[in-house]
């Protein structure tokens, strides 16, 4: 077991220039991890970003970096249609591997890579590890203890708006570091609302109220183009998905990624029973107890996570620093995490599922559990 984990990222976009790289680039984790190298295509991006935050070698492709041999584990966080093969590479050269959601986009990809990870002895840890937040641990146990009685529904979901159009400092500059495109997200395979953003609710809800059964839905492209710097960007992805999952004995569940426009006032997730509702950090209105209630109400839900501490709680995206964390303890301490790959494996299956769903105009029965 090493005692500081040597970390390649692969992809230097958005969210490693605004998280992983300066969460990791700080000198409290340098005792239990260090970025070793990084990669990314557009080769000038990678190596501006490796003098930005000291990371000593930048390569064009994933590949170079692994034969390069430097590398223990790796955060991948190139477009997310890339993520299956990527990890399946980082598995075969025995390197562990974290994976900014989502970590395939069907569930026979999750499959192979959970099979020969196994097989390999390697590590995997998939984003987002939301039932690290001890809010969501609080509700878990609410309604285990029954505050809700018998439950009747859920809601969760997500809209893309032009979040990704106009993410700060990373894509309206004329810099590598600053003009990321965002392309990608309107595109097959990997992009749409789901995989990027409803995937933060869907796992909050399975990790609350343990695997769904069924889903059906219906789906399509709804804006066909996009404004970007003056060009126009295509969507031929899906970005409007509306979906019902069922957890058996009528106990349902209504879940969606949209192209624009969230219900008011949601939190995430919704859940209504017999005694009332839990929203947000409430209960029928009253706030939920949690551990780090206090520094919530200051920094946001992420500061409450295990490693967000001291400075991390000030700083953007904590949460995928908090996720390479979790990989890190377990490679070095031997230390398991919620934030499994069984868990995104079911995660993708329902988001596999719906789109198959809105295609056949048939309910699929889910075949996974975590
Ligand atoms: N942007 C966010 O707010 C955010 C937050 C959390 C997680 N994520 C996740 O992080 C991942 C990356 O998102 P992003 O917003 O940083 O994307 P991005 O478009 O900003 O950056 C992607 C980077 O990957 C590079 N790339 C393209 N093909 C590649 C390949 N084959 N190998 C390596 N790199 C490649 C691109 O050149 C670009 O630099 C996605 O899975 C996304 O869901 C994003």
């Amino acid at each position: 077991m090493p005692d500081v984990v040597r970390l390649g990222i692969v992809g230097t976009g958005s969210i490693t220039l605004r998280g992983l790289l300066p969460h990791l680039t700080m000198e409290d984790v340098q005792d239990r991890v260090r970025v070793t190298a990084v990669c990314d295509p557009v080769v000038e991006r990678a190596q501006a970003a490796a003098a930005k935050f000291g990371v000593p070698a930048a390569y064009a492709s994933m590949e170079e970096m692994l034969e390069a041999g430097d590398v223990d584990a790796v955060s991948i966080a190139s477009p997310i249609g890339f993520h299956f093969q990527q990890g399946m590479l980082a598995v075969e050269h025995g390197v562990h591997v974290h994976f900014n959601k989502t970590m395939t986009t069907t569930v026979d990809e999750a499959d192979q890579l959970i099979a020969r990870a196994a097989e390999k002895g390697v590590k995997l840890v998939s984003s987002p590890g939301e039932m690290l937040n001890p809010r969501l641990q609080a509700i878990k146990a609410l309604i285990d203890q029954g505050a809700l009685g018998t439950l009747t529904w859920a809601v969760t979901g997500a809209t893309f708006g032009r979040y990704h159009e106009n993410e700060a400092r990373v894509r309206h500059g004329t810099d590598p570091l600053s003009n990321v495109n965002p392309a990608w997200y309107f595109r097959r395979p990997g992009g749409g609302p789901l995989y990027d953003m409803t995937v933060y609710g869907l796992h909050a809800m399975t990790g609350i109220l343990g695997p769904a059964k069924r889903v059906t839905a219906f789906s399509g492209v709804r804006i066909r183009e996009r404004e970007f710097q003056g060009q126009m960007l295509p969507t031929d992805m899906d970005d409007q998905t509306l979906m019902v999952l069922d957890f058996g004995d009528a106990f349902f569940a209504f879940v969606y990624g949209v192209a624009a426009g969230g219900l008011p006032n949601m939190g995430r997730p919704l859940i209504f029973g017999t005694r009332g509702v839990i929203n947000g950090d409430t209960l029928n209105g009253e706030p939920i107890d949690f551990p780090g209630r206090e520094i919530a109400q200051q920094y946001g839900y992420t500061a409450t996570l295990p490693h967000v501490v001291g400075k991390h709680r000030e700083m953007e995206e904590a949460h995928v620093y908090e996720d390479v964390m979790q990989l890190v303890d377990w490679i070095r301490e031997d230390k398991p995490t919620v934030a499994t790959a069984e868990h995104a494996r079911h995660v993708i299956e329902i988001i596999d599922a719906a789109y198959r769903s809105a295609e056949t105009g048939q309910a699929q029965t889910l075949r996974t559990t975590f």
